[in-house]
């Protein structure tokens, strides 16, 4: 199962991708994950990303198209992918990689959500820098204020969290990524979701559109 996952920052792709690997037994591959991830190894990749994603705007066509190339070649039984593409010529060598493998994206999600509820999520986020679990302080607190649930490791903000960079964050959707929706309802279907309801609302919304998909393909839902 290959699955494209769209939406602007705070939508809730990686809250959802979580859920729809768990459900469905396919890798989460988030560019902005990876990202994060080379940055705290110090790689020469993370140095390079590093005042693009500080500033809330895109790290260059092509440092990201080897990356995530790379991932989707490990994850040969399936994906869903967020935050990638997020330009039309991402989604363009995306597509063109696609067809030389003899694959195609199963489905296209594009999680729809108003732009004062970003803000709001954006800047109530809180992660574990261990094992990546994600919280919100009012909407998703975890059980102990600042803590981890999973394993007790004290919570962290994003650096690109603060209102300024949400808000160039946002700007930088509008002009470069919503292209990408475009892109994709010319050639297929997308299926829109309402975002901006609480994360069971939503995620039984994305599950009522993939477990047709499951079924059709004759892939197993996890227990
Ligand atoms: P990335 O990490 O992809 O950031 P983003 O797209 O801005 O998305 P977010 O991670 O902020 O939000 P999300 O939609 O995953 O929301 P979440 O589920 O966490 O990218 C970071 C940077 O890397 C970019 O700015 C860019 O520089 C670079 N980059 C990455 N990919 C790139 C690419 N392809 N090309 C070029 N550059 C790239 O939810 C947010 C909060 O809301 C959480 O606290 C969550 O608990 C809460 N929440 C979620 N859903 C709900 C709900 N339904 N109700 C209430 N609260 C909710």
């Amino acid at each position: 199962m290959r699955i494209v996952l769209l939406g602007a920052p705070g939508a809730g792709k990686g809250t959802h991708c979580k859920r729809i690997a768990d459900r469905y037994g396919v890798v989460h591959l988030s560019s902005g994950d990876i990202l994060r991830r080379e940055r705290a190894e110090g790689t020469e990749l993370g140095k390079k990303a590093q005042s693009y994603m500080d500033a809330g705007a895109l790290v260059p066509d092509d440092l990201i198209v080897e990356m995530m190339s790379q991932a989707i070649r490990q994850a040969p039984a399936g994906y869903v992918l967020d935050g990638f593409p997020r330009t039309v010529n991402q989604a363009e060598v995306l597509d063109k990689s696609l067809v030389a493998q003899k694959m195609a994206i199963d489905m296209v999600l594009n999680l729809r959500v108003s732009d004062g509820v970003v803000v709001e999520r954006i800047t109530g986020r809180r992660s574990c820098p261990k094992c990546g679990a994600v919280y919100h302080v009012k909407n998703m607190p975890p059980k102990v204020a600042g803590v981890c649930d999973r394993d007790g490791t004290p919570l962290v903000q994003r650096p690109d969290d603060t209102e300024e960079v949400v808000r160039n964050r946002l700007e930088t959707y509008y002009r470069q990524t919503e292209p990408v929706v475009e892109y994709y309802r010319a050639r297929r279907t997308v299926h829109d979701i309402d975002a901006d309801g609480d994360p069971d609302t939503v995620a039984a919304v994305i599950f009522g559109k993939l477990d047709p998909l499951v079924r059709k393909t004759g892939r197993r839902r996890k227990a």
